[in-house]
């Protein structure tokens, strides 16, 4: 496995529509997957979409947040290929994102609080699944990746959008979400 060098702010292909992935399974896909997983954890990512390591297809990771796991003591990933949203609701729910292509900055986001999604696993078996909370906010920005799309365009307010540091001591409760 290997560390992947990621694409960061202004890279062209942050900003294009990914290929859709058209035969599974596939060796190539695989090792994908598996070198984003080693990128992703390596910077402590909780998500990661293929045009981030300079790859434009529809290959997402997310992990599985802790309350969702089966097992307390291991990290669960999750890799989709050709996702879909097929259904959104109400309420949209403003949050903090981050993102390793837009390094040291955090934004406070707008996103559907609940999603069904559908997908392929690596080996083309289909994936359906209803999500809420952090997990319905990461796949969200995922996929918004393979889409060309950043968090920063979808900012609940445009002066909620700094580094890191700044928003933490300045945006006294960051859980205040105004
Ligand atoms: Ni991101």
């Amino acid at each position: 496995m290997s560390i992947l060098k990621i694409a960061k702010l202004g890279h062209p292909v942050l900003q294009k529509k990914a290929s859709l992935v058209d035969k599974l399974p596939d060796p190539n896909i695989k090792k994908l997957i598996q070198d984003m997983t080693e990128t992703m954890l390596e910077y402590n990512g909780i998500g990661l979409a293929a045009p981030q390591v300079h790859v434009s297809k529809q290959v997402m990771i997310l992990r599985i947040p802790d309350e969702e796991k089966k097992d307390n003591n291991s990290i669960e990933i999750m890799a989709l290929i050709n996702p879909k949203i097929l259904k959104t609701f109400e309420p949209i729910e403003n949050d903090w994102e981050g993102c390793l292509s837009i390094p040291h900055m955090l934004g406070l986001v707008k996103r559907f609080s609940r999603i069904i999604y559908e997908g392929l696993d690596m080996n083309g078996n289909a994936i359906k699944k209803e999500a809420t909370g952090i997990h319905a906010r990461i796949f969200q920005h995922e996929f918004d990746h393979l889409n060309g799309i950043l968090y920063i365009y979808r900012l609940a307010n445009n002066k909620a959008f700094g580094f890191e540091n700044e928003i933490k001591k300045y945006w006294k409760d960051i859980n205040e979400k105004e």
